[in-house]
Order: C-alpha cells, then structure tokens, then sequence
C-alpha cells in the first residue's frame, strides 16, 4: 500500500441518518438543514442525509436535503436490501449533485440464522440484486454503496462475506463498507479483517467502516482501518448514533491529523460544530468528553498545571494533545482548583479575571483556599475571587483603623492616625512629606517601626467600572529577616487606598 502519510481519509457523515435514528426525537426538515449546513462548513466529504424509507418526515428532509446541497458533497440515502427501500431513496436523492444509494444486508452467521432467517446464498443474492436495480436507478451520475451489516461478526466466515463482496463490487457497488454494528471485540481483530478485504477486492472499490462504540473503542477501530487499508471513515458528530453511538468525527480527524496525515476538514470549526450539535440533539457533552468536554483542557494538579503553563502558548503543551486553538477553542486551557492545586492555578484564576497579583501574594492565599477546597471540593471562580478580595485588600489582624486626617486644615505636613491595636488605642499626631510618611512615622511612634521600599499607585477594576476605578495604591516593606512582603489598598480616594495598604501591611506582617 503507498505511504499512508499520503494518503486522505474521506470522511462520510452519518449523523443526520445513524445519529438522527437514535434521537428520542428525530429532526424534522429544518432542524437536519441547521446540522447539514454545519457539515458543509466542517468540510465532510459526504453526507447521509437520511432513511428515507423511514417516514415521509424523513423523505421530505431526504428530499430538500438533496436539493440545497453544494456540487463537491456526496449525498447518500440508506436503503435496506429492498425494492421499495431503494425506490424510495433514488426518488429522494435524484436532484443531489452527486447522489448515492446506500444499500445493506447482514452477513453473519448468527444473523442471517437468526433475525433473517435466510440461507447464506440467499442473502448474497438479494445484495447483489440489490446493488444491481440500485445502480439502475442512480444511473451513471450516482453512485452505489453496500454495507456487510454486522461485518464485525463475520470472523468464521469471511470467506463466504469476501466471495460475496465480489460478487457486489461487480454489480456495480463502488463503495464496500465493513460495519462493526455491534463493537464485541478486539479492535486488532477487526482491523485484521478490514485488511484481509481490502487486499481481496480491486484496487478502485473504496473500502469504509463504520464503528459502532459499545465498548468505547470506536475511534481507535476506526483510526487503526485507516492504516490498513479504508479509506472512507464513517463517523457522526459528538458521537451521536444507536446505544452507546458511533464513532465520533472529531476524535478520528485529531488523532490522523497528530499522527501527520492530511486530514481534509476545517478543523477550526469543531468545538462550534459540537456545542451546536449537543444543543440540536440535547444530549450535553459530557465534561470529560475529549477535545470538546469541557474538563478536556483542565488541570487540577499542581504539577500539571505548572507544567501546563510553562508551555501554555506553544503547539504541543506538557499536558494536553492539541493546542485548544486547533479545533477553535478560545477558552484556553483552564485551571481548576482543588485541594490538590497550587499557586499556579491560583494565579492563574485571578489573572483571568483581570485582577492584579503577585507570585508571592498566590503563595500567600493557597493555604487559605486550599483548607476551603478540603471541605467543598473544587473552588468556583468566585470563591477564589471572594478569598483574593479579602485577604488582599481587607485584611484580618490586631490593627483597627479607626482616623486619618491632615491638620491645620492642610496649612502644615502634621497629619493625625488613630487606631487601635489589640483593645490598646493611640492617638498620634507626625509630621511627614506626605500621608504616607507620616502615617509610617506614626507607626513607628507607637513601637511598630516599618521599613517601606515600594510605593506605587494605579488603578483598580478599570475594566468593569472604567473612568469610576478605584485608586489601588502597592507598597512593600522589608521585614526584619529581609522578606519583602507586597500589601495592596483601593478605594476611591488615593489618600483612603495608602492608608489601607499600610494597615494591611501591618496585619500581614503582625499576624504572622
Ligand atoms: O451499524 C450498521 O451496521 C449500520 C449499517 C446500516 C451501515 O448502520
Ligand atoms: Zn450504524
């Protein structure tokens, strides 16, 4: 076979057929349009728009389905091993551009015994039949596939499935496709006999399959034929198809396109394709659902997440398969915290939220959270945000604020602090070039000298309240051991929001 790299999967999209089947409540014409035209812009190479058999609700869809799509998309139709069924499809799809009729029986032993209650020989012909009266319906501008129903179970007599897969390519299906209907077994074993088929049939039949997940291998069955040899992959959005679905679209297009094969889809457009897809079908993603999930870009250990953010803008990230940016997702990859989180997470949530913080003021809060996350699990946004507030800007310990003002109404520098530490109160009155002396002055005055070496002032939460920010005034003090600890006040007054930083200063340091 040529280099596989070379090769490009033709993504066949059942969702609007298989997935739509197993709806608690089918689409009708208009809902299928909003998801065809979501296909359309997720660049899926065919599309089967339905059972047209199923109900004239199906047929009319079928029907405009066909008519409203572009030249370069297949459009297909199922169809059992029937007359009528294949009457009915040809009638549906006949304005498609490129139209299909897509017609299948079952081959396996156990079915064939059991639920069709046919001899081997039988069925053979009926899909061969089949296949004939659909290829003269369709005529030369379609197309015919057949599907093996049940292929997975054809293990003992794969001989008889690859005589007769013969047999229909010669009548005239160009498209074989190799269902696992039920997914029993090993994906290896199955993968196996998609090659034996492949190598057995001539070189111009396509080879598809279509993996049903009942035990959630799908997209690794599906990834696996594709190197061995199919070249259509049929798949759905979000999964959906009957009992536990079909093999989901994006994860096959993600997993191809990692492995470097060039996989013909707008993968941008998948996480909008799947948030319009849970909210058409109503079944939500589940959070841990990957790519799309909504825990699929979260890190919650401390390890990972400074991992994750260490490589947060490059292509490959420590701790995810894709840059979220990939399939379109603008949320970045996000940090949870729990109480297995760290300043990172910490950090990061804050940042987010457009709030000021430093390394050492996350270090600072994480026991703080932590103790919260031990007794409710995961912190929401706004519990770190409430823990940020108060610990930054209103913080707890034996100092009270009580006054501060300029004397002699504003005609000398003396400027006059009451406060109280513990239950002891102090009046003091300092001289100082500015408020901010003066008020450390006065400290020191009542025996809690405190060394200053930053001052700066901006702004805070000019994003939500723009020209009505309040003054956030950031100072440092050197601590006796050397440690620089940064303390914050915001209020609207400028001369409020540097007495507020000093107090909290002063708790911080006393406090601890
Ligand atoms: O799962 C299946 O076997 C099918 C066929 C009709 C293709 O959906
Ligand atoms: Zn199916």
């Amino acid at each position: 076979m040529e280099n596989n790299n070379s090769r490009k999967p033709f993504f066949y999209d059942i969702t609007l057929r298989d997935g739509n089947q197993a709806l608690k409540k089918p689409w009708n014409t208009e809902q299928k349009e909003i998801i065809f035209k979501e296909l359309v812009k997720l660049g899926v190479q065919a599309v089967e728009v339905g059972f047209s058999g199923a109900s004239d609700m199906d047929f009319e869809a079928c029907n405009h389905l066909a008519s409203i799509a572009p030249g370069n998309i297949v459009i297909a139709g199922l169809a059992r091993a029937i007359e009528k069924d294949i009457m009915k499809v040809a009638d549906a799809i006949k304005h498609a551009p490129k139209p299909r009729i897509h017609t299948f029986i079952a081959m396996s032993p156990f079915n064939m015994k059991y639920v069709l209650k046919k001899d081997p020989m039988d069925v053979r012909k009926t899909a061969v039949e089949a296949i004939k009266y659909a290829k003269e319906l369709i005529g030369e501008r379609g197309e015919v596939q057949f599907s093996v129903e049940h292929f997975g179970d054809c293990k003992e007599n794969l001989s008889f499935v690859i005589d007769s897969l013969q047999e229909c390519a010669q009548a005239g299906a160009t498209t074989i496709n190799l269902p696992n209907t039920v997914e029993r077994n090993r994906p290896l074993e199955f993968v196996k006999m998609v090659e034996t088929v492949r190598n057995a049939l001539p070189a111009d039949v396509i080879v598809a399959v279509h993996n049903h997940n009942d035990l959630g291998m799908a997209t690794a069955t599906t990834v696996e034929s594709f190197f061995a040899g199919a070249a259509q992959l049929e798949c759905s959005l979000n999964g959906l198809g009957e009992r536990a679905g079909n093999t989901n679209i994006y994860e096959v297009a993600i997993a191809l396109h990692n492995c470097g094969v060039e996989v013909p889809l707008n993968l941008s457009h998948i996480y909008e394709t799947a948030i319009l897809t849970a909210e058409m079908s109503n079944i939500p993603i589940y959070e841990k659902a990957p790519l799309i999930g909504e825990d699929a870009l979260a890190h919650r250990s401390g390890i990972h997440q400074d991992g994750a953010l260490k490589t947060q803008n490059m292509k490959k990230g420590a701790y995810r398969p894709i840059h979220p940016s990939l399939i379109g997702r603008d949320d970045a990859e996000k940090y949870g915290f729990t109480s297995q989180s760290g300043k990172t997470a910490l950090y990061e949530i804050i940042k987010s939220k457009g709030y000021p913080i430093t390394v050492e003021e996350s270090l600072r809060l994480v026991p703080i959270a932590k103790e919260q996350a031990e007794k409710f699990g995961e912190l929401p946004v706004e519990a770190i945000e409430d823990i940020y507030l108060k610990e930054i800007f209103d913080v707890d310990g034996p100092f009270r604020f009580i006054s501060f003002k300029k004397l002699d109404n504003g005609e000398t520098d003396k400027f006059n602090l009451k406060f109280t530490y513990n239950d002891r109160e102090f009046d003091l009155t300092e001289e100082g070039d500015g408020p901010i002396e003066a008020c450390i002055k006065a400290f020191a005055g009542a025996g809690f000298p405190q060394k200053l070496v930053h001052y700066e002032q901006s702004a805070f939460g000019e994003e939500t309240k723009g020209a009505q920010a309040d003054a956030m005034t950031v100072i440092q003090f050197e601590t006796g051991d050397g440690k620089v600890i940064t303390c914050r006040g915001k209020d609207p007054s400028t001369q409020k929001a540097n007495v507020k930083a000093i107090f909290n200063g002063m708790n911080l340091i006393h406090t601890n």
